[in-house]
């Protein structure tokens, strides 16, 4: 397989070999990469499947000019979209099944951790924004939320997102600090976690917190979910679909619906008698969830929470 590196610094591609390997036998075509980010996924499908045409679609335009670059080389077998991935089959003008395969590799690049202006980092000195399209969306930041939510609407956010132990804690510190200044950057965010902890919070700590703030910001799980049945509808007879999750409500969603899609009755609970005919849309590429060695954490320790799930639609 050859590859060029140069988007790697952006972002590196997680469970690459896996990823591109529940590609093989689909049927030929377009694969939509809803997550394109610096391409590096993309790039390996296009490379092992010389027949394969790519889809790629982001919501951060700085990631879609990084993979534009990247994937240059592969002229018209590209087509590159700045859209949500839960709003692109519409964006693209997707009628009926017509994807090859599908990749959703979920939550946030590197880079944009990486890139204190954007506010994903927990580092002092930044805003508290985390919107993934960046100020153009006009949608709400995480300061506007910190600042504008009750008390108890913030403590279960990060008790559910960020599976906080300390948010009530939190949440009341946050709520009396903004009564005298608004939380605006990451360091008023910070001093709330530290003045809870009675220390400075360790990463893990200051992690769980914004993770929890960026999902919602971001509407993640509500773009998850409204995706996984857009995307197996537009997904050809024996299409395959790769979820790469981070987050253990993303993969319960992905683990749910794509075991929902394999069983031979899917019909709803409360309809009596089977209307399916009991054929299932699909089967369930791996039986349990994939994830990345040792060897690959130890190179990039950003993969140690990966989890990759894969499911084909039936031929
Ligand atoms: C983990 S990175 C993907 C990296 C990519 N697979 C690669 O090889 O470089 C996740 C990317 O998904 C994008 N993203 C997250 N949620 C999205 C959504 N709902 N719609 C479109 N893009 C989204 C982020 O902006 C980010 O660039």
């Amino acid at each position: 397989m050859t590859r060029t590196h140069g988007g790697d610094d952006y972002h590196l591609a997680v469970l690459v070999e896996e990823v591109v390997r529940c590609f093989e036998g689909a049927p030929e075509g377009e694969i939509f990469d809803g997550t394109l980010g610096a391409g590096g996924h993309a790039e390996a499908l296009l490379d092992a499947y010389p027949a394969c045409r790519v889809l790629g679609v982001d919501r951060d335009p700085e990631a879609l000019a990084e993979a534009r670059a990247r994937l240059g080389r592969f002229g018209d077998r590209v087509r590159i979209l700045h859209a949500r991935f839960d709003e692109a089959a519409v964006a693209a003008g997707l009628t009926g099944p017509t994807l090859s395969g599908a990749l959703l590799d979920l939550g946030i690049s590197s880079h944009q951790i990486d890139e204190a202006e954007r506010g994903f980092t927990f580092r002092e000195g930044a805003p508290l924004d985390m919107r993934m399209e960046g100020a153009e969306s006009g949608a709400g930041t995480a300061a506007d939320l910190l600042n504008e939510w009750e008390e108890d609407r913030i403590s279960r956010l990060l008790r559910s997102y960020g599976d906080e132990p300390r948010s009530r804690a939190i949440a009341r510190e946050i709520v009396k600090r903004r009564a005298e200044r608004p939380m605006e950057r990451t360091e008023d965010l910070l001093a709330a976690i530290e003045a809870v902890y009675r220390r400075p919070p360790m990463a893990k700590e200051k992690a769980r917190v914004f993770q929890a703030l960026r999902i919602e910001v971001n509407d993640e799980l509500g773009a998850l979910e409204r995706a996984l049945p857009a995307l197996r509808d537009a997904l050809l007879p024996g299409g395959a679909f790769v979820v790469l999750s981070y987050h253990s409500l993303e993969d319960r969603r992905v683990k749910n619906a794509f075991r929902e899609w394999s069983r031979a009755c899917t019909c709803p609970p409360e309809i009596p008698v089977c209307v399916c005919r009991g054929e299932p849309l699909g089967t369930l590429l791996t039986r349990s969830i994939v994830r990345p060695s040792d060897a690959e954490i130890g190179a990039n320790p950003r993969a140690r929470s990966a989890r990759l799930r894969a499911w084909r639609k039936a031929a």
